[in-house]
């Protein structure tokens, strides 16, 4: 019965990982995916999240039974303080729904089905551009997506009159996706003024903003500084939904661990929400799983091992920064035409080259450099042994 079914394409992103895998090559590199690398090019398991499966595995008082359809308690209420704040007012006057989710891409998409399902306004806003997963989630769940302007190619930075113009003329009440810091693909986030602006627009327009929060930690190095915007929103009263992420800031990509918060204006409106995300997750995947997010609860909720956590992501963050500044010179010294300013002025895991996919794919074919088509390199799966091949592939491409 599938005899005439059509070959579906490669993932944009993963399927880089694909190709590279397939490629013999030893001198190959791989920047396409979003994954923290050390310098030995080597994936890393947190100290920290070591010692805190430690502990689970000794502790014989723990069982594999299911757990809610929301996920553990504790996570959840532990996921919404670290994005909005130990102190915030929407937590003290529970008017958070928080469930727990199969990392970002699940919670996105069991906030898009509940969208769909319960939400008046069936638009959502984007980034022009934006992760290349985005636009499926928010359509396949039903919404219509729109594009916002966001990047400016000839800068390399902000299109931010582009951004107000358009979220100006949005229809009310649509939906508005926001990256909270450290912009995929881009490395472009606005600054803390140009945030507010963007918050009162949408205020006033009553757009819905829903934060796509994958890197907190990863821009600036500060868990607090990087939830800024998010608690900018939250701040104000009113109502925002919330997607994190722990895959990149505590390199628990294959735990699949994140959490989907839904800020309402009053508890008993959270506590029918939460209701009905139940109605959405169990003829989904049931319930989530257990052990990723009992090794986020442990870390989050103990004082030691949160303050090593700390410390071993702003090593990432530092070690993502010093790859950009030595990419940068290597170009530099290269002489490589062109203004590669915006390397170091990008920021968060990714840097957007400006490479055509012409040039990307020369890269791939002649120094066995994978990154996606749209010149997005992941900085993280850079190091000081592979930045002068990098540069020489970059300097034949854009001299040819
Ligand atoms: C990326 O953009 O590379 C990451 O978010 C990984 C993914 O799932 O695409």
């Amino acid at each position: 019965v599938f005899a005439n079914l059509a070959r579906a394409p490669e993932d944009p992103i993963l399927g880089v990982t694909v190709a590279f895998n397939k490629d013999p090559s030893p001198s190959k590199l791989n920047l396409g995916v979003g994954a923290y690398r050390t310098e030995e090019g080597k994936p890393l398991v947190l100290n920290v999240v070591r010692q805190a499966e430690k502990l689970l595995v000794n502790d014989i008082s723990r069982n594999k039974e299911y757990i809610p359809i929301v996920g553990l308690a504790d996570f959840n209420k532990l996921s919404a303080k670290l994005i909005l704040g130990a102190n915030s007012p929407a937590i003290q006057e529970n008017r958070v729904a928080t469930v727990q989710c199969l990392s970002g891409t699940g919670s996105l998409r069991v906030g898009a089905e509940f969208l769909a399902r319960h939400y008046h306004q069936r638009t959502v806003y984007i980034t022009q551009p934006t992760w290349g997963n985005h636009p499926k989630v928010f359509a396949l769940a039903g919404l219509s997506v729109k594009t916002y302007r966001y990047y400016d190619p000839t800068t390399r930075g902000l299109n931010f009159l582009g951004l107000l113009e358009d979220l100006g003329s949005a229809p009310s009440g649509a939906i508005v996706l926001l990256h909270a810091c450290a912009h995929n693909p881009t490395g472009v986030d606005p600054t803390p003024a140009q945030w507010e602006q963007i918050r009162q627009l949408i205020r006033s327009k009553g757009l819905l903003p829903f934060f796509d929060s994958a890197y907190q930690g990863f821009a600036s190095g500060s868990l607090d500084r990087d939830a800024e915007p998010v608690r900018m929103f939250v701040a104000d009263g009113g109502e925002c939904l919330v997607a994190q992420s722990y895959a990149k800031n505590l390199g628990l990509y294959g735990e699949r661990v994140g959490a989907l918060s839904i800020v309402c204006k009053a508890a008993d409106v959270a506590s029918r929400v939460e209701s009905q995300l139940k109605l959405v997750i169990r003829p989904m995947y049931s319930s989530p799983p257990i052990h990723g997010a009992s090794i986020v609860a442990t870390i989050l909720k103990d004082r030691n091992m949160y303050h090593q956590w700390t410390i071993e992501l702003k090593e990432m963050a530092d070690r993502i920064i010093s790859m950009r500044q030595q990419l940068f010179n290597a170009l530099k010294s290269r002489g490589t035409p062109g203004d590669w300013s915006h390397i170091i002025k990008q920021i968060g895991m990714f840097t957007f080259t400006g490479l055509n996919s012409k040039q990307v794919a020369f890269m791939t074919k002649e120094y066995h450099i994978y990154m996606t088509s749209d010149g997005r390199i992941s900085m993280a799966g850079l190091s000081s042994r592979t930045v002068p091949h990098l540069a020489d592939a970059i300097h034949a491409a854009v001299t040819r």
